[in-house]
């Protein structure tokens, strides 16, 4: 079986083609076009804007993910219908339906949130020659019950899975998502949007410990989270700095990031072993932070050494349509008329 994968969401216009062989869920095209630099210059997204270059992108980017496949070879058309950007959902829920109707293909709408935990089943021939083989065991060794972390721009969310029907919010932010914070605190600094990439990098060369940063609700009892008081704790801490030079910003990048990655893994490793875990799946932008990848490793290792790590390829932990297509083999179909576009759509 063959789905395309039509993911609008947010600014990223994502189409690709997944194909399950035996166990494997593999992609073969995963194409995306971004209206990323529009926003870097506003310094955030603008909903009107990204809506906009969603139009322009949709059908191009479907075409080319298509090249050398063809309709004949698409069962299904799997697409995001929430959460996110009404306008920029709008675009490909639509588009989805009107293939649909007209291509006489089953519709399977996708949760984004799901999107990002399935991204840990898919796999590309480059899969083998990983970056981190230890991190990326493959996903037919995914077993339940399961616990997700989903981390990224919107949402920093605590999920049990206990099989593909069952799903549970454990816990979740009260305020700013994790990628939120980074990118702006990243705003505070200077940085481009997004700047979670970018501190990052910056955090390769500087020292953790320099700056003494909040860890908000790391002892608390609950699953959740709380980033908005670490934003108001690092513009005090930058007003103090009397001037930001190469060190000083290195450093205070280190520190952001250790204090995000620190309550991200304490809880997350607390609720993985309350609720006995066999697997951790890792998804959403901020997976592709490398210390938040090791610090759980490493955590898993010492800590709950029966629980394996799963983390995307770093390119399927940002938005893309190979998760969403991923995600469809688990989708009811549901006829094209009552496939709806939800910006408030939860788990
Ligand atoms: O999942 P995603 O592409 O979009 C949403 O659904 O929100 O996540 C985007 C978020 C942004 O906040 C970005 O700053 C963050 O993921 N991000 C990172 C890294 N790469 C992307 N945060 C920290 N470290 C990274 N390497
Ligand atoms: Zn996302």
């Amino acid at each position: 079986m063959t789905i395309l994968g039509i993911e609008t969401s947010c600014d990223e216009t994502g189409a690709a083609v997944v194909e399950k062989k035996g166990r494997d869920l593999l992609v073969l095209s995963n194409e995306i076009a971004s209206s990323l630099t529009l926003h870097a210059e506003t310094g955030g997204i603008i909903p009107e804007t990204a809506a906009r270059e969603q139009l322009r992108y949709i059908l191009p980017t479907i075409e080319k993910a298509l090249q050398g496949i063809g309709w004949d070879h698409i069962d299904a058309i799997a697409v995001t219908y929430g959460p996110g950007l009404i306008g920029s959902l709008l675009v490909g829920v639509e588009t989805a339906k009107t293939l649909a109707y007209v291509l006489k293909k089953p519709l399977l709408p996708v949760n984004h949130m799901y999107g990002h935990i399935y991204a840990n089943w898919l796999r590309t021939e480059s899969n083998a020659q990983s970056e981190k083989p230890s991190l990326r065991p493959t996903p037919d060794e995914i077993t339940f019950p399961a616990l997700a972390l989903v981390v990224s721009g919107g949402h920093t969310d605590l999920i049990v899975i206990g099989n593909h029907e069952t799903f549970e919010v454990i816990g979740g932010t009260r305020d700013d998502a994790a990628g939120e914070a980074f990118d702006k605190i990243g705003r505070l600094l200077g940085l481009p949007y997004p700047a979670g990439p970018t501190i990052a990098k910056l955090a390769e060369k500087g020292n953790r410990k320099t700056f003494d940063l909040p860890r908000p609700l790391i002892g608390s009892d609950d699953f959740d989270f709380s980033f908005s008081g670490l934003k108001t704790a690092a513009l005090r801490e930058t007003k103090k700095i009397k001037k930001l030079n190469d060190t000083t910003l290195s450093d205070f990048c280190a520190s952001v990031q250790w204090s995000i990655t620190d309550v991200l893994v304490k809880k997350t490793i607390r609720a993985a072993a309350h609720y006995g875990v066999k697997s951790l799946l890792l998804g959403g932008g901020v997976a592709a932070n490398e210390q938040l990848r090791e610090s759980l490793q490493e955590a898993l290792r010492s800590q709950m050494p029966s629980t394996t790590l799963f983390v995307p390829e770093r390119k399927f932990c940002t938005d893309n349509a190979a998760m969403i297509a991923a995600a469809g083999f688990f989708t009811q179909p549901l006829p094209w008329q009552k496939v709806t576009a939800d910006p408030q759509l939860y788990y």
